[in-house]
């Protein structure tokens, strides 16, 4: 009985998938097929990392830096310039900035792309994610633009998350020109993880204000939520 039941359930799930195929086929472009949709996934990341970068250096975002690279798409909430210390830094994070704009355009020299989506780069939005990864509220709410070592470790949520996307996805690429692209996005994307991780590794002991926290633990936290 539970095993009849059990095979009735999977046609059924075979059954639906199949009609979310054909119906998901008919909307696909059909010279490009699912790799379309991977890469646009990436244009999403690529969007809001291009945004937080852009305006934590400037203030700007691509309204002004490379404004028809938004097809028109509304202005992101809530990004800020962020409070840099170090010169260093600031040149670090603007180079990055200006990759995000190379890849935006890399993307959207193979695919139709859409506009920019509505991104909310709101304080509170990293707020969340720094207290999910805590599992518990953090008091004052994370703030990303606050000081150059908040800033640095909201890079490291957004890299991360990117590069995961990339991994899973790649395999499941088709076309010839879609890999390349993703795979050169891929190169970048780990060496800039790998940067941001070792910004977060020289700064490991230091105590992240007002949380009483390190820099070693955040980081900990982060990779363990994340995974
Ligand atoms: C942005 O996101 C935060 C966190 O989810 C939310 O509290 C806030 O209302 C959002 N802002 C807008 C304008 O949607
Ligand atoms: C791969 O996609 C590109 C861009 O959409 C297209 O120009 C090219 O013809 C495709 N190549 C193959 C082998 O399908």
């Amino acid at each position: 009985m539970a095993l009849h039941i059990s095979i009735t359930i999977a046609y059924i799930v075979v059954l639906v998938a199949s009609l979310f195929f054909i119906v998901r086929t008919e909307q696909t472009p059909t010279l490009e097929g699912s790799d379309v949709d991977v890469i646009e996934f990436y244009l999403n990341l690529e969007y809001l990392e291009a945004e937080f970068f852009l305006f934590g250096c400037t203030g700007e975002g691509l309204d002004v830096a490379a404004p028809e690279l938004t097809q028109g798409g509304p202005s992101p909430i809530g990004a800020r310039l962020a409070t840099f210390e170090t010169l260093n830094m600031l040149l670090v994070f603007m180079n990055f900035a200006l990759k995000e704009i190379g890849h935006l355009r890399a993307i959207k020299n193979i695919v139709r792309g859409f506009p920019r989506p509505l991104l909310n780069l709101s304080s509170t939005t990293f707020g969340q994610v720094m207290d999910n990864a805590f599992g518990r509220p953090l008091h004052p709410p994370f703030d990303p633009y606050a000081s150059e070592i908040n800033y640095i470790l909201a890079s490291y949520v957004i890299p991360y998350v990117t590069l995961t996307g990339y991994v899973g996805a790649n395999p499941e690429l088709q076309n010839a020109t879609s890999k390349k692209l993703v795979a050169g996005l891929l190169g970048v994307k780990s060496i800039e993880d790998g940067y941001i991780r070792e910004l977060l590794y020289e700064r490991r002991a230091q105590v992240v204000h007002p949380y009483g926290v390190t820099v070693a633990e955040f980081t900990n936290r982060i990779s363990d939520y994340e995974e």
